[in-house]
């Protein structure tokens, strides 16, 4: 990709959302770097100029194939996936396939298909977006792979961890949404409410980073400026640090190897005492540990995982179903799914699978 006789061309999927909107943010702050190529709109319009603007729907025709122009045109360099959910899969293979690099914030995409997409990544491989990874990714540099022993995972704990006299059964939208540090769209508040966030993280830092299962943790950091930790065989942790800003991981997707000067502002050192850190309550929030047995058993199940887990939030938020029944709903998918196969019809075959199982059994799965 040209860094130093042109900026950079930048595709943003999902634009409007709060990944897009921060993304926009960096580039207009960067134009002798980043420039804004294209960008595609849901709902929402962001009121800018681009090569190319789509607006719509994912899985409509017209909106893909202008996607799919758009990420495949020679100009475009980089393509930043932040459009939520399984509906990200077909473009960001495209990027890729297409020889992009690809800016990839939606984890489910990881989730569903990782072995696939990392395969089409090849050697130039994914630049995450998730901060968490970014993290990872920022402590990996320089090292060697048979040097780690485990990879820690911080996750904030969301609004309920530090309420455990709250009835998880009783849980509002209102208050699911209401995230303790971070502000970012509803599907995710609500998987970091549920913990499902820290699920899909470790089967996405599993592929991102090819750590086994078994050497990826996760704890609870709530005050969240340790964005996440590796340990390393003789001993020493390294973490990466700041204050809770997307705009960070977001340059460093975007600039790899180079660091934007004054990206966020720097974390004084007087913020980072009284830092915590605790274990995490696989019984109160079984999510982490379902991802685990998803990711290990393979075989179509993280799709089921993941797509029973975006339909499940859906309902939850159109308060079809209470809170508990998002997780409920994940695990008694999971144990119903008759296994499947690990070709892209396969995965698009379990997540069309879990869908169906989990509106046709909505009744059911709201009852304990
Ligand atoms: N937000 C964060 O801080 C954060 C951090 C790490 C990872 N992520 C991941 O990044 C992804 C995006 O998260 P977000 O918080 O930015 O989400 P968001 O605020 O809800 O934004 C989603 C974006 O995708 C568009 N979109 C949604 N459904 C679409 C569809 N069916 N077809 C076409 N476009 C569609 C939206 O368009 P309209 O709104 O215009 O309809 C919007 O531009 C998620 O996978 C999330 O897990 C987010």
């Amino acid at each position: 990709m040209t860094t130093a006789s042109r900026p950079i061309n930048v595709a943003v999927l999902g634009a409007t959302g709060s990944i897009g909107q921060q993304t926009l943010d960096v580039i207009d702050r960067n134009p002798s770097r980043l420039r804004l190529f294209g960008l595609t709109e849901g709902r929402r319009s962001t009121r800018r100029t681009a090569e190319h603007i789509v607006q719509g729907q994912a899985g409509d025709p017209d909106f893909d194939a202008r996607v799919e122009a758009m990420i495949t045109d020679p100009r475009c360099d980089l393509v930043v996936v932040a459009i939520p959910g399984a509906r990200a899969l077909a473009p960001t293979m495209s990027a890729l396939k297409a020889g992009k690099e690809v800016a990839l914030a939606t984890k489910e995409v990881l989730v569903m298909a990782g072995e696939l997409v990392m395969r089409a990544a090849g050697e130039r491989g994914i630049r995450t977006v998730d901060s968490e990874h970014s993290a990872i990714w920022q402590c990996l540099w320089g090292e060697k792979r048979e040097s780690v022993r485990r990879l820690i995972i911080t996750a904030s704990g969301g609004p309920f961890w530090a309420h455990p006299e709250l009835d998880l059964d009783q849980v509002t939208v209102e208050q699911a949404l209401n995230h303790p540090r971070w502000s970012m769209g509803p599907k995710i508040t609500v998987d970091s409410a549920t913990m499902m966030n820290k699920g899909l993280e470790v089967i996405e830092a599993h592929h991102l980073f090819g750590t086994p299962l078994d050497q990826i943790s996760v704890c609870i950091h709530p005050q969240s400026v340790v964005h996440s930790l590796v340990e390393f065989i003789d001993g020493s942790l390294k973490a990466q640090l700041g204050r809770p800003d997307m705009r960070l991981p977001i340059s460093v997707a975007l600039c790899y190897p180079d660091r934007l000067p004054g990206a966020v502002q720097p974390t004084p050192l007087e913020e980072l005492s009284g830092l915590e850190f605790h274990a995490l309550d696989e019984v109160r929030f079984p999510a982490v540990r379902l991802a685990r047995e998803a990711a290990r058993a393979g075989h179509g199940r993280p799709a089921v995982l993941n797509a029973a887990n975006e339909e499940a939030v859906t309902a939850f938020l159109a308060g079809e179903i209470p809170f508990s029944a998002i997780v409920r709903s994940v695990e008694r998918a999971l144990a119903a799914f008759p296994g499947g196969g690990d070709t892209m019809q396969d995965i698009l075959e379990a997540d069309r699978w879990a869908r169906e199982y989990v509106k046709d059994n909505s009744g059911k799965l709201r009852a304990k």
